[in-house]
């Protein structure tokens, strides 16, 4: 549970928040790779923590990323026409490169001053790893690139996708550091209630019994969640991470893929998610692009030519415009795709002061106070570690035995998994 002003301070994103000032200390993902390979592409508009940008391709295939709104008198310069070298306004047709700066005014004298004044904000913005990134925080403090294992391998090794998601970025995250969830949801599913032992199992005898343990680091959280409950040693644990700001992975699955999502946030309610699905070791199999395909992963399918979910709040999760009378868990094609739908039933910014937490929610908690710690904490002046140290992204979730009664942190062996880190 959270006070009234707390939950704005974590969920409010604009420019002028405490929220919104510490993400953008940060890099994030805005677009797909393929969106904007082409030299002299559409510029494509971009929302991203409340603020409209243009993003541009030049004829010498440079990216580029201004403020949307055209230094002139204001018309989008997402509307104009991106050709020889620069991004020309729809409007009066004023011209600026990659920098802001500016290559052309139309009926302007050859001596007025805005040749040297009229500049267009620009901001940074790079191709990595599969998708396009910006940095809309101080120009002159760039932090490093998150250095995650899936920006690092060969294309054919993973699968990206971005969608829209119908609620604060926050409760994105929530959803996937809810480690009960994948129990609850899989029941819902079969329509079988949870086992007994699901959510209900120690990992360490001080405590009260509970599924979740979360470690705060530099980066984020790692969090152990274990799985068998059947009261026997060890127990078995999956080692997961949660990275600053909004990042959140999943465990591996047999074959040893992996997968983590991005929550960007569009604007106070609604974000914009980017999931990745890799293999460090090799390209991902036929039969698991295909189960991609059919949205069985974290690739929700899409409404036709958007990145609107094809069951969404509009449709009533239906699928289609008819009304289903199927059960709600029933209709999706994943647990995931469930949970995310779950997460926007809660509203688009949940009152967390009404809530009841319990303790599967630790993970929850310790996200939220880890965010806000660290928004007041730039208030005063403290940038974020984590944003000089890209390295620190280089986790990989993965599972491990504990015994019983052991903290899952003071477990060598889960110890020495930290520390083998890719
Ligand atoms: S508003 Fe863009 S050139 Fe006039």
């Amino acid at each position: 549970m959270l006070s009234s002003e707390d939950n704005e301070l974590l969920t409010r994103v604009g420019p002028d928040t405490p929220m919104g000032a510490l993400l953008r200390r940060f890099w994030f993902p805005i677009l797909l790779g393929p969106e904007i390979e082409e030299p002299d592409s559409e510029p494509l508009r971009v929302k991203v923590l409340g603020e409209f940008f243009v993003a541009f391709r030049d004829t010498q295939g440079r990216l580029g990323l201004l403020d949307a709104r055209c230094p002139h008198r204001g018309a989008d310069l997402s509307f104009g026409l991106n050709e020889e070298g620069g991004l020309r306004c729809a409007q009066c047709a004023w011209k600026f490169d990659v920098e802001g700066n500016i290559l052309d005014l139309p009926m302007e004298p050859e001596d007025s001053p805005l040749w040297k004044e009229a500049t267009a904000p620009a901001f940074k913005i790079r191709d990595y790893g599969g998708l396009v990134w910006a940095y809309i925080g101080p120009q002159d403090d760039v932090p490093d690139l998150p250095e995650f294992e899936w920006t690092r391998v060969p294309a054919e090794q993973r699968y990206l996708s971005r969608f829209a998601v119908e609620c604060n970025y926050m409760q994105g995250v929530e959803g996937g550091l809810d480690a009960a969830r994948v129990n609850a949801l899989a029941a819902a599913e079969t329509g079988e209630p949870p086992s007994p032992g699901s959510g209900a199992t120690g990992l360490g005898d001080d405590e009260p019994a509970h599924t979740v343990r979360a470690m705060a680091t530099d980066y984020g959280l790692i969090i152990g969640t274990a799985l068998d409950a059947d009261g026997q040693a060890p127990l078995d644990v999956q080692v997961t991470h949660w990275l600053m700001p909004f990042y959140t992975t999943a465990p591996a699955d047999e074959a040893g893929v992996l997968e983590g999502v991005a929550w960007v946030p569009t604007d106070d309610e609604s974000t914009m998610a980017f999931a990745v699905t890799y293999s460090p070791k090799r390209p991902l199999s036929k039969r698991l692009l295909a189960d991609i395909r059919r949205g069985k992963r974290i690739h929700p399918q899409l409404a036709e030519d958007s990145y609107r979910r094809k069951r969404n709040k509009d449709n009533g999760y239906s699928g289609s415009s008819k009304a289903s009378f199927a059960p709600f868990a029933s209709r999706f094609a994943s647990t995931f795709e469930l949970a995310v739908a779950c997460q926007e039933t809660m509203g688009t910014i949940v009152d967390r002061s009404a809530e009841t937490l319990g303790a599967n929610d630790a993970a929850v908690e310790a996200a939220r106070k880890l965010l806000m710690t660290a928004a007041v904490d730039l208030m005063e002046g403290t940038v974020p570690v984590v944003v000089r140290h890209g390295e620190a992204y280089r986790v990989r979730s993965y599972a491990a035995t504990v015994e019983r009664g052991k903290r899952f942190d003071e477990d060598e062996g889960v110890r020495a998994g930290i520390a083998a880190q890719v």
